[in-house]
C-alpha cells in the first residue's frame, strides 16, 4: 500500500524537494502535501512546480497562541490524510499535544548529530566546541524537543577555517542524502538505523 507523506516546512524547501523527488518508481510512499507556517516560503512554489497540493498556515495571526495555530494546522494537515509527517526546515516548537496525535508517524532532520546541540545555531556550537566532526540526524518526533529516537545520521569533517556557513553547506549535501535514505526505509516499515559516512 502506498503511504501518504506531507512535509511541513518554513523556508527554502530544499529537503522537501529531495523527498518529494525521491519519491517516485517502486519507492513505497508519495507526497500528498506540502505544508508552511510562511505563506511566502520559498518552497511552496517549489513544491507547486513539481505538482504537489500545498498549504499554509501562517502562524503570525495567532499571536503565540500555539494551540489555537495547531488546531488550524491539524485541519489542514488531516484533510490530506497523511500516513507519515515529515518535519523538513520546520522551525515551530510543536506542543506535546499535537506530537502526541502524530507520533509514530512523524519523523524530523535537524542539523546536528543529535544528542548534541539540540535547538538553533547547531553550526555556530559545533564550531566553538572545536568538534572534529559534525553532521545531521534524522529521528522520530517525540514532546521533547530534538529528542525521540534516531533513525539515522550523516557526518562530516569540520575543516580548519570552516564558519557557520561553509559547515552548514556541508552538512546540508549530507541532509540531502540522509532523510529520502531515511524515509524510503521508514515508509516500508523499516526502522533500523542508518548510518552515512
Ligand atoms: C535544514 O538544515 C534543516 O536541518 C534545518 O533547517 C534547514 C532547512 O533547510 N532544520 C532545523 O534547524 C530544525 N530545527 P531547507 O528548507 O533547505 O530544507
Amino acid at each position: 500500500m502506498t503511504r501518504r507523506v506531507a512535509i511541513l516546512i518554513s523556508g527554502g524547501g530544499s529537503n522537501m524537494v529531495k523527498l518529494a523527488e525521491s519519491m517516485t518508481g517502486d519507492h513505497p510512499a508519495r507526497p500528498v502535501l506540502v505544508l508552511s507556517n510562511d505563506p511566502a516560503a520559498g518552497g511552496l512554489a517549489k513544491a507547486a512546480s513539481m505538482g504537489i497540493p500545498t498549504a499554509s498556515v501562517d502562524h503570525r495571526p495567532f499571536k503565540g497562541d500555539r494551540a489555537a495555530f495547531e488546531t488550524a494546522l491539524q485541519a489542514v494537515l488531516a484533510e490530506a490524510a497523511p500516513d507519515i509527517v515529515c518535519l523538513a526546515g520546520f522551525m515551530r516548537i510543536l506542543t506535546p499535544d499535537f506530537v502526541g496525535r502524530w507520533q509514530g508517524r512523524m519523523l524530523n532532520i535537524h542539523p546536528s548529530l543529535l544528542p548534541k546541540y539540540k535547538g538553533l545555531h547547531t553550526h555556530q556550537r559545533a564550531l566553538e566546541a572545536g568538534d572534529a566532526e559534525h553532521g545531521c540526524t534524522v529521528h522520530e518526533v517525540t514532546p521533547a524537543l530534538d529528542d525521540g529516537p534516531i533513525l539515522g545520521q550523516a557526518r562530516v569533517p569540520v575543516l580548519p577555517g570552516d564558519t557557520p556557513e561553509t559547515l552548514a553547506d556541508r552538512v546540508l549535501v549530507q541532509e540531502h542524502r540522509l532523510y529520502p535514505a531515511v524515509l524510503r526505509r521508514y515508509a516500508a516499515g523499516d526502522r533500523t538505523r542508518i548510518d552515512l559516512g
